[in-house]
């Protein structure tokens, strides 16, 4: 009796207007892009994702087809153009989401205005160490992609596997946007326990290749970030000095730009060619992994129409829909998500923290697959690894993948124990191929929330103030992770006048 009239309750509840409600609301959007082309976050790249979402939000029938999008672009020069631009609306009409802008410096200024005036930023780049504390200044960030702290789980996940100790991170600095060092930073801040040099070079200046291999030599695992011609050379200086036998394991971050990394990127035709395939076999990537399925098809026909379309000539990777494009799609279904429920729960599109509050901690059906963000507002990152697995033909595979949301390594097929055991030390550990294994998670995340909120930004402030090119011991001193020095780094590190040094 009872289950017979729950039942017709449960349909009303399906069909009831409220569970099922649609609000009308315009909402103002500012987006900030780079109209240079020369990144890979242009506004000619991106825009048509963030309107191809914009057209399906608002289609007939969807639950935020109420809502009606208002999107205006400006251009962000990853230096002050967009806090100008948003400075200037101060006595205006204020935008009720900001997406973007990508660049960290750019990032830090108009997110830290954007949370003071309770305006929800989303963005696909803002990837350094320095947002990843939102208790104050960067409360109302939410960062679509994964940032270089989960980039650098992966390392911390292979390190305790394979128990390597000690870590060089080498990179080249443009004291520009810093790309590269931001990335590393990330790796920095999350593996506290280990014994970690830096070493930093500028584009100008020719490599110093002596002294590089003199770093490489007194350390087992090198970390690089640098532009695809610099790791050549490193690797074949490298391979020379006979460090690529298996006593050192090398490694490049390369997020973003699919062009550059896997097959054939040792090969340059000239007379070196041989020498670097060798080098390159001990050579592995860590990458972001990229997933597809059906829907993403219609997507990204549509941005290479859409890129054509804009006379985007001078492309060699304009195929791909790399992380951005994706992530600021994404972005506006999280958007609209949480403005429905912050509605439903009788907020309104004003209440930036609110809404804020409904895009973290949650996990949604993104363009190109499942997206989780965790409950500070960034989301968890999948990574793979890649390594050469014919040495012959110089050829690239995926070996393993990383899932942030679960802190899993899975290991695929291709992947090979040996290659990643250092030669010359003891073996400690006993691989089983074909398994998924899990690391740790719990270790991990206790590491990222006290290094994260502990050890903010050392870096930084010893790259500005030694000179340039600087060796970092790992400090053993924890006096050092004060506060008041924890301030003092950030600054340094997320700002937007690099005069220092
Ligand atoms: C675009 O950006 C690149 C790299 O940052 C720079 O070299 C170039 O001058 C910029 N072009 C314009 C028109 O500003
Ligand atoms: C991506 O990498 C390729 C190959 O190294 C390079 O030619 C291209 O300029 C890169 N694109 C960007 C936007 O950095
Ligand atoms: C993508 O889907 C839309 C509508 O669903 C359709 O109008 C469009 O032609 C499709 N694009 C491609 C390239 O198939
Ligand atoms: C926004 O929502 C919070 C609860 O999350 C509430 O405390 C605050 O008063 C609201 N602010 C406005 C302006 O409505
Ligand atoms: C995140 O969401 C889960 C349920 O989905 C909840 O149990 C958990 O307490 C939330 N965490 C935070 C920090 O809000
Ligand atoms: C590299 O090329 C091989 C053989 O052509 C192919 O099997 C493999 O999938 C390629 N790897 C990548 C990462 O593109
Ligand atoms: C971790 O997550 C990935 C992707 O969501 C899934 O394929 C894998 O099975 C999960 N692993 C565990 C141990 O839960």
């Amino acid at each position: 009796m009872s289950c017979l009239s729950a039942l017709p309750v449960y349909f009303m509840l399906l069909l009831n207007p409220v569970l099922t409600q649609t609000f009308s609301e315009d909402i103002d959007v500012l987006v900030f892009l780079p109209q240079n082309n020369s990144y890979l976050f242009s506004h000619a790249r991106v825009a048509p994702a963030i309107l191809y979402a914009q057209q399906r939000l608002e289609a007939d029938g969807g639950a935020y087809s109420g809502f009606h999008f208002n999107i205006q672009f400006e251009n962000s020069d990853c230096m002050n153009d967009a806090l100008y631009n948003l400075v200037d609306r101060s006595c205006g009409k204020k935008p009720n989401l900001i997406l973007g802008p990508v660049c960290e410096y750019e990032a830090a200024a108009v997110v830290r205005l954007a949370s003071h005036w309770n305006i929800p930023v989303v963005s696909a780049g803002a990837l350094a160490a320095g947002f990843s504390n939102k208790n104050s200044e960067y409360s109302h960030l939410t960062r679509i992609a994964p940032s270089y702290v989960k980039m650098a789980e992966t390392f911390s996940a292979m390190f305790e596997h394979f128990t390597w100790k000690s870590a060089l991170l080498l990179f080249e600095d443009d004291k520009e946007e810093r790309n590269c060092y931001f990335t590393l930073e990330g790796v920095y801040h999350l593996m506290v326990d280990l014994n970690i040099k830096s070493y930093a070079f500028s584009r100008e200046v020719p490599l110093d290749t002596e002294d590089i291999l003199h770093s490489i030599e007194e350390t087992e695992v090198v970390i690089m970030c640098m532009p695809a011609d610099k790791i050549r050379e490193i690797m074949l200086a490298a391979h020379r000095r006979r460090l690529t036998n298996g006593n050192h394991m090398f490694f490049n971050v390369e997020l973003f730009n699919a062009s550059s990394y896997g097959n054939g990127s040792w090969k340059k035709g000239d007379k070196h060619d041989n020498d670097a395939k060798e080098a390159y076999a001990s050579l592995n990537t860590v990458t972001l992994l990229r997933t597809v399925k059906p829907e993403f098809e219609n997507f990204s026909l549509e941005m290479k129409k859409s890129i054509k379309k804009s006379g985007f000539l001078d492309c060699n990777d304009c195929g791909s829909v790399n992380m951005f494009v994706e992530g600021f799609h994404d972005a506006m279904l999280l958007y609209a998500i949480a403005l429905h429920e912050a509605m439903k729960n009788g907020f309104s599109k004003k209440n930036g923290s609110e809404i804020t509050s409904h895009m973290w901690n949650r996990t949604f059906e993104g363009i190109a697959g499942q997206v989780s963000i965790d409950a500070s507002g960034d989301r968890n990152g999948d990574f793979s690894l890649m390594a050469m697995t014919n040495a012959e033909a110089g050829t690239y595979e995926v070996v393993a993948n990383y899932f942030g949301a679960n802190g899993t390594f899975q290991l695929l097929p291709a992947f090979n124990a040996d290659h990643f055991t250092l030669k010359g030390r003891h073996k400690t550990h006993e691989e089983t191929p074909d398994k998924s294994c899990g690391l740790g998670v719990s270790a991990l995340t206790g590491v990222i929330v006290g290094a994260v909120l502990g050890t903010a930004m050392l870096i930084g402030f010893y790259f500005f103030r030694k000179n340039y090119r600087i060796t970092i011991e790992r400090r053993t001193n924890t006096e050092e992770c004060d506060t008041g020095k924890h301030r003092q780094l950030r600054e340094d590190s997320i700002r937007s006048n690099l005069s220092a040094a």
